[in-house]
């Protein structure tokens, strides 16, 4: 499994992917496709950007009854994405049951990785919403060792937590981490940022990158320097 680098492509519209999408006429982008694009366009989208040749993971955070759980993973499966993702809150009973969804018949699954806590979520909230005490870091510590427990392949996090996910849950456990600005970008509304470079170091194995590729002047130029910055290999 090598290191990439993932476009978000949080637009609301088919025409605008495609449009974005376009302008990739050499290397096809591992593209991240989430809840806005999917609930505007369906599965229809994502059948497109896979025949285009591109990689996929569809960011739909699935958190019910592990059956319920099941039966969508097993659509999402056949959908033939690449990466897909659930909540681990839903407990490993149902991480277990997306695991069996996911899998198909010749034995092949998409790569399935857990959302720990949201990073909206502040331990003030975890405390008075949710009535866990203990702090975030531990709590997220624990999730990732559910979710391996429960047979799935990583989670997502920040990139400056990669390195203590994968000293608790070993280095094959996959760590696909947003929050990736250029040293000399905008950090927008994301409060906690990593260049592409540092979170190499820190050993992400996916970054997921937006805005500083989809709003760039040059989408495809600020998409290569992600890649040279990262993975190295342009
Ligand atoms: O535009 P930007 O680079 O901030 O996009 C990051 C992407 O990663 C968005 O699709 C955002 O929803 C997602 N994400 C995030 N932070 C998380 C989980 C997902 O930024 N903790």
């Amino acid at each position: 499994m090598g290191k990439d680098v993932i476009i978000a492509c949080d637009f609301s519209s088919k025409e605008e992917t495609l449009q974005f999408l376009d302008k990739f006429t050499g290397k096809k982008p591992y593209v991240k496709i989430g809840m806005e694009l999917f609930y505007a366009e369906g599965p229809a989208i994502v059948r497109e950007i896979k025949q285009r040749g591109h990689q996929i993971f569809l960011d739909l955070k699935l958190h019910d009854i592990p059956n319920t759980v099941m039966k969508a993973m097993s659509v999402l499966s056949n959908l033939d994405v690449d990466m897909c993702n659930l909540h681990a809150g839903g407990t490993v009973p149902m991480m277990e049951a997306a695991i069996k969804g996911l899998t198909r018949a010749d034995g092949t699954r998409p790569l399935l990785i857990a959302v720990t806590q949201l990073t909206s979520t502040s331990e003030e909230c975890m405390r008075s919403d949710l009535l866990i005490e203990k702090p975030i870091d531990q709590v997220v510590m624990h999730y990732a060792k559910c979710a391996k427990r429960a047979g799935l392949d990583g989670v997502v996090c920040s990139p400056l937590e990669a390195g203590k996910v994968h000293e608790t849950c070993g280095n094959g456990f996959l760590t696909v981490t947003p929050g990736v600005r250029f040293a000399d970008g905008d950090k927008g509304d994301q409060m906690r940022v990593t260049t592409p470079e540092r979170a190499k170091e820190i050993g992400s194995d996916y970054i997921v990158v937006g805005r500083p590729i989809t709003r760039a002047d040059d989408p495809v130029a600020a998409y290569e320097r992600c890649v040279r910055e990262f993975v190295d290999t342009l």
